[in-house]
């Protein structure tokens, strides 16, 4: 079989991509990306008026098609809300509290805060009039969770899980030729998981137009069998009718092979589906002497299917996927493509710092592409169906994934959200084995636990059957679970026998699911509870817990286990065992949250890369502490390391396989130095020096990541005056950004209760006591009369619209908390007259010129507490008796600017994550500390790729 080089492969595809996007012909099909520029307000889990009055109506949207109320109608007023870009994450952007969830990371939202978990999201659209016929749907990638989604005032339908894509036709309800408001209600009131899950609209969201007869939501399959130099490959397609065509089509399948080049194409003929039904088709095509895909070459093939009505192609859906094959032996482990291959894995959640689950595609890439630098070759989405470009990252870069769905269950909840992870993912050639459950204590191990597994096992065969399942394991190896579950997921050595469990079921293929569960603090080499710093030296965690040479020592010697899953490859926020707070983040990770290496980094690199190796910790300051003992380790896959201090040698180890190698070295400052030998011969050297103070701050970007070239990842640190990075460096810096935002900063720093975002704080206020006098006059004051105290009524109250008054006095009052100058104070005013006149204070204010119904408040008329607010005008007349009249006088909006963005560095490093503003000009950002000198980078095109 042929290779091509992976990179080539990447960009050639990027080529391809954007080749075909602007190819994409209008009349086919159209997916169009609607991330931009949401409006976004937190409403309340109970308090009705603080969930600006949903579902309060007589009659509301479960009442009547149509009758969605509070901001769920497209009439609601959000001017005042925040603007806003996808994804979106609110609760990273909160502060910490003790009082708030250990297991999400203490942020103060979501469950147990009912002010900070529901989150409403708008946005208008417009839709032309030449889209009459199409089919228009919402696509959702994920929401994290319990969302309910209208369109137009019509709801649409809720999607409980915080994990599934899911798509809505809206073609019923479209205003065509006009606006159309698409709102979301997200509830994050309740989590899912015991690890950080964020909340919001956190993947992307699409508009999709298709004509009536398409291919449905991941309506394709794609299966390949290799005979001899040759793949078969099947090609199902469901394809369904939403129009009144009756008659013949035509369905073409089409493969291009890496390149681009079509290579084969089927065409089959067959009848139209009836109306709303949905038909499968299928095809085989022959891809001679194929490109495999595989995780050093990971060839990606494309089949595009097009749908031919009365001579016209109607739709054109496109598929990745690979050919490869994938085989569990019980003897022998797990093989790619014929070859062995140990599974070198790790767990990971879906979050990063300073962004929470909110990630751009680019950050799928720069974390992959880290895991893959460690030498890993395998993923396992712990415990949720991932976003789906973490999967197209896995595999363009070549690395294998469990895809994996939590609850455990035979009912629709659990097995549609095992069938729409299967149909979403199952064209992934990275995708090697489904997880259906993870550590299900209360049934691991008892016939309930059989009977489920039997069952979503057998279901999850029913929709690809080319995967094997696995569970990941943890109370004893033995019955339930394990006694059925296709492929054994041990989860931790420590949690029985394993090679005790093989003996008894010698037919069952196994892996080791997770393992590790190390603790370590990156850059910190002395255990410390009272700072909550775990030393970053590889050592048992816990009594059943072992450390990752243990672990990998344990698998990499034994052929009939597939490999490891380590937990996990990056911190997370949430689970900081062994502590509580103030720390917020895991301690588990090789990598900390924003993917800086812990130590162990270097063990897998050693034991699991295919390059030499060395490493030698810890760093070399330890000032205060000369003459005491400190624990030299390297790691490295050398025959032989010696070590030096200041030139002289402290002795040459031999390496045993999968170990490491120790000295006790007493510290006097200078330069410690390993030397790696392999055969003999000197191949490798690695320093640790001490450093002098910091003098200088340094930039760099992490310059290979980035697919879009939109999004980067910015390393902050500090250096001495000899330019060696200081490794304990703590210092704040400050930062700016012009052409281009900041989107988070983080640092690694497990107890760090800094802000990981800065943004400007809105505040909305409502109007209080809203009063009413008749006044006999129709001109309106430019100076505000004195009303006489005794003739105020409710406003509105008891009004008759056949004898309104010639024009109104209103009275209202707002409260500013905390008011100081630097807030803006803004009155977006909903319309209660024709002619209006506005009083703040007494002071006349006047409408700004770019919103007529929107006030500036100037800071010189507002006070701190109780501010009055005037409004004469003359009434609205009502026309018709059932015509509904507005009695809401508007909103207060107070919006308090962000201060700048900062962050300190955690033992030397820090990161910024940016994103450009505009694909053509450079973004710069520019770093500044006290008593550092200050350093500033721009960003061009060129070196984002
Ligand atoms: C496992 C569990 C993981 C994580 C880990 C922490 O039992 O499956 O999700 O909680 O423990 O040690």
């Amino acid at each position: 079989m042929k290779t091509i080089f992976p990179k080539e492969i990447l960009l050639y595809f990027i080529f391809l991509i954007s080749i075909c996007t602007f190819a994409q012909n209008k009349s086919e099909r159209e997916l169009i990306l609607i991330d931009k520029e949401w409006r976004f307000s937190l409403g309340h889990s109970y308090d009705k008026q603080k969930d600006f009055g949903h579902a309060e109506g007589y009659f509301s949207y479960l009442a009547k098609t149509g009758f969605a109320d509070g901001p769920a109608s497209s009439q609601f007023d959000d001017r005042a809300w925040r603007i806003l870009d996808l994804p979106h994450d609110w609760i990273v952007e909160q502060s910490f509290s003790e009082s708030a969830s250990y297991s999400h990371g203490f942020k103060a939202a979501g469950k147990g805060f009912p002010e900070k978990s529901i989150g409403w999201y708008r946005k208008k659209i417009s839709i032309p009039e030449s889209d009459q016929g199409k089919i228009i749907s919402l696509k959702f990638d994920g929401v994290f969770r319990n969302s309910k989604v209208f369109f137009n005032g019509y709801f649409l339908g809720t999607a409980e899980s915080g994990y599934n894509g899911f798509e809505y036709d809206v073609t019923s309800y479209v205003n065509y030729g006009g606006q159309n408001t698409i709102v979301v209600r997200v509830d994050a009131s309740m989590e899912e998981g015991w690890f950080y899950e964020g909340a919001g609209i956190y993947r992307h969201v699409y508009l999709q137009k298709t004509n009536p007869l398409h291919v449905i939501e991941n309506g394709t399959y794609v299966t390949s069998e290799i005979k001899t130099n040759n793949a078969e490959v099947s090609a199902e397609v469901s394809i369904e009718n939403k129009g009144n065509y009756k008659g013949a089509i035509e369905i073409i399948q089409t493969i291009l092979d890496p390149s681009g080049k079509e290579i084969t194409s089927s065409s089959e003929n067959a009848l139209a589906p009836d109306f709303y039904k949905t038909v499968k088709y299928s095809s085989k095509l022959k891809v001679n002497n194929p490109f495999l895909w595989d995780i050093d070459s990971p060839n990606l093939y494309r089949l595009v299917t097009q749908i031919k009505q009365e001579g016209k192609i109607v739709d054109r859906y496109e598929t990745s996927f690979g050919i490869r094959t994938i085989k569990f032996d019980p003897e022998n482990g797990f093989f790619l493509n014929g070859k062995a291959l140990k599974l070198k894995g790790t767990n990971n959640h879906q979050d990063h710092a300073g962004i929470g689950t909110a990630l751009p595609d680019e950050l799928q890439y720069y974390r992959i592409k880290k895991l893959k630098e460690m030498g890993s070759n395998a993923y396992r989405c712990s415990h949720n169906p991932p976003t789906p470009e973490l999967l197209e990252a896995c595999d363009k870069l070549g690395m294998l994934v469990i895809d994996e769905t939590r609850l455990m269950g035979i009912n629709e909840y659990h097995l549609d959200d095992l069938k729409r992870m299967i149909e979403r993912d199952r064209n992934h050639p990275s995708i090697f084995c489904w997880s259906v459950g993870n550590e299900e204590w209360n049934i691991e191990g008892n016939i309930v636990g059989e009977r489920i597994t039997n069952v979503m096992q057998g279901f999850a065969k029913s929709i690809d059957s080319t995967r094997p399942v696995t569970v990941g394991i943890s109370s004893g190896f033995k019955s339930g679970i394990s006694s059925v579950v296709e492929i054994m997921g041990y989860n931790y050595m420590g949690n029985g026998d394993i090679d005790a469990h093989r003996n008894e079921f010698k037919s069952q293929p196994g892996m080791g699911t997770e393992e590790g569960s190390t603790f370590a603090t990156r850059g910190v080499y002395f255990t410390d509870d009272t700072k909550h710093y775990q030393s970053a030296y590889d050592r048992k965690p816990r009594p059943t817990f072992y450390s990752i040479e243990e672990g990998w020592k344990f698998y990499a010697t034994r052929p009939y286990l597939a490999g490891m899953f380590i937990w996990t490859g990056f911190d997370y926020r949430g689970e900081p065992t062994p502590y509580g707070w103030p720390s917020v983040t895991s301690y588990f990770g090789m990598m900390d949250v924003c993917g800086f290496s812990k130590d162990n980094v270097f063990y897998l690199k050693s034991w699991w890369g295919n390059e030499p190796a060395l490493h030698i910790m810890p760093h070399w300051n330890w000032s205060g502490m000369e003459g005491q003992e400190i624990d030299v380790w390297v790691h490295s896959n050398c025959d032989e390391v010696e070590l030096f201090l200041n030139k002289k040698s402290l002795g040459k180890k031999k390496m045993e396989q999968y170990g490491h190698l120790e000295w006790k070295v007493k510290y006097t400052p200078g330069t410690l130095e390993a030397i790696g030998y392999k055969n003999g011969k000197k191949i490798l050297s690695d320093i640790q020096k001490t450093t002098e103070n910091p003098e200088a701050i340094k930039l760099s970007i992490d310059k290979e990541n980035n697919v879009n070239a939109n999004v980067s990842v910015i390393t902050v640190e500090v250096t001495d005056k000899k330019g060696l990075h200081v490794p304990m460096a703590n210092n704040e810096i400050t930062f700016a950004i012009k052409g281009g935002k900041i989107l988070g900063v983080g640092n690694g720093n497990p107890t760090s209760l800094e802000k990981d975002q800065f943004i400007d704080e809105i505040l909305l206020t409502p109007i209080t006591d809203f009063e009413e006098q008749k006044v006999t006059t129709e001109i309106l004051p430019q100076q505000l009369p004195v009303y006489s105290d005794n003739d105020w009524t409710t406003a509105f109250k008891d009004r008759d619209y056949k004898k309104q008054a010639p024009s109104y006095v209103y009275r209202g009052q707002f409260e500013l908390k905390d008011y100081s100058a630097i807030k803006n104070v803004n009155f977006f005013y909903k319309k209660i007259g024709v002619e209006v006149v506005v009083f703040v204070n007494g002071n006349k204010v006047n409408s700004s010129a770019e919103d007529p119904q929107k006030y500036i408040l100037n800071s010189n008329i507002l006070k701190e507490g109780e501010n009055s607010l005037y409004i004469i005008a003359t009434p609205l007349q009502k026309i018709k008796d059932w015509d509904v009249m507005n009695t809401d006088p508007g909103i207060i909006q107070v919006v308090t600017p962000s201060k700048p963005w900062t962050r300190q560095l955690f033992n030397g490093y820090a990161q910024v994550i940016i994103q450009k503003e505009n694909n053509n000009k450079p973004v710069i950002l520019s770093a500044s500390a006290k008593g550092l000198k200050s350093h500033t980078i721009t960003i061009s095109g060129k070196e984002y790729l």
